[in-house]
């Protein structure tokens, strides 16, 4: 299971054809519009039984033989085929001529929402990614909702996320939490522009039909509650107030990239690398150990050069965006070129491969923590027998 740096591994039944075909029934039957691709009956039906059906059908009422395994198949089919965004080609310029386009009060938030072609709005089908921008001067207004929220910061300086009226400077490679149902809002007292990555879980929370939302109704931002940077300074050094922590999602809102970095720098020293993932590790709460948010699962993962992992799947779909380095990601049949701030989506149960040009370091967001909830996480190594 763990070997070196530069040893490659066995790459794992072909999945090529089958990625490749489950994505072009993902898309023609989904038609943009994110519809159930149809399925064979399971048992052909004679006059009679065809008739009986019909009687039933004005009452909403379906005999389970004749839909039979489209409703439980003996494993997952991917909900979405993979996709890729090049940040530089594709995400900066836009951002940028929406800077100039549109004010952050007018769009109350500037943000540019990058789809799944096979989903109406979403990156994965439970969780959204979207680029945002703020100016100097400018306030992105205060709200809150009952999605959870992450921010993975992209470049440029000075900009803060307010949680509840606590402010949070973030610098590029910084992990952000705005946990559910908090106020936040953003702004920029210096001049430039900063850039950062915004993914909830939309999709999730709007299927289970729970979505609320809130404009705050003052000024703009949240009245400022706390010093800057206290929830981190009360939860972030590995001490804890005397006070239990009653909320689920974690009492800390930012964990910074020099923090992240080292402890993956430090990792290196022994050398364990995962033959799936080289190095990777969650995000957790540091109240209870479990993930930030009880909905969305974060990861930071370092490839040092040259690896190459084995093909992995697992039953969440990621965002997944390069915080440095360079290298490829092949998900199904598909492989991209990673470079700084690149994006690409793994879709749930296909299998994907890393390889890391320079150190690679990744930052990821999936439904694992809502899946791992409900017992329904699994995972299958090509470099290892079948659990
Ligand atoms: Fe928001």
């Amino acid at each position: 299971m763990h070997s070196g740096p530069g040893v490659s591994f066995y790459t794992g039944p072909p999945s090529s054809k089958i990625a490749s075909a489950n994505d072009d029934r993902l898309l023609r039957a989904a038609g943009r519009s994110g519809a159930v691709p149809e399925e064979p009956m399971a048992v052909a039906q004679n006059e009679a039984q065809q008739a009986f059906t019909a009687r039933m059908l004005e009452r909403n009422i379906t005999p389970l033989w004749t839909v039979g395994k489209q409703l439980v198949k003996r494993e997952p089919e991917p909900r979405i085929p993979s996709v890729y965004w090049n940040y530089q080609r594709d995400v900066r310029p836009f951002i940028l001529e929406a800077a100039d386009l549109i004010t952050a009060a007018e769009a109350h938030r500037r943000v540019l929402v990058l789809n799944n072609p096979a989903l109406k709005h979403g990156a994965t089908h439970t969780m959204t990614c979207a680029i945002q921008a703020i100016k100097g001067g400018e306030i992105a207004p205060a709200h809150r909702h009952s999605q959870a929220a992450l921010r993975f910061i992209i470049e440029g300086e000075g900009a803060y996320t307010a949680v509840n009226g606590e402010r949070i400077y973030m610098h590029p490679g910084d992990f952000i939490v705005t946990p559910a149902w908090t106020w936040h809002d953003h702004g920029k007292e210096t001049d430039g522009v900063m850039i950062w990555l915004d993914g909830l879980d939309v999709p999730l929370v709007n299927h289970l039909g729970a979505t609320f939302s809130d404009d705050y109704d003052g000024e703009g931002a949240f009245p400022q509650s706390r010093p800057p940077h206290d929830s981190f300074s009360r939860y972030g050094s590995g001490l804890l107030p005397l006070e239990p922590v009653t909320q689920r999602a974690s009492p800390m809102f930012a964990y910074p990239y020099e923090r992240t970095r080292t402890a993956l720098e430090n990792l290196r020293k022994a050398n364990d690398w995962d033959a799936c993932h080289g190095l990777k590790l969650k995000f957790a709460n540091p109240a209870t150990g479990d993930w930030v948010m009880p909905t969305i699962a974060t990861f930071a993962q370092l490839l040092p050069k040259g690896f190459k992992t084995a093909q992995y799947r697992s039953t969440e779909a990621t965002v997944v965006m390069t915080a440095e380095g360079r290298g490829k990601a092949t998900v199904g049949d598909r492989t991209y070129t990673l470079g700084k701030n690149d994006i690409f989506v793994v879709p749930n149960w296909t299998w994907w491969q890393l390889e890391a040009d320079d150190d690679l370091v990744l930052l990821s967001y999936s439904d694992r923590a809502v899946l791992e909830k409900l017992d329904l996480w699994r995972e299958q190594r090509a470099n290892e027998p079948r659990r």
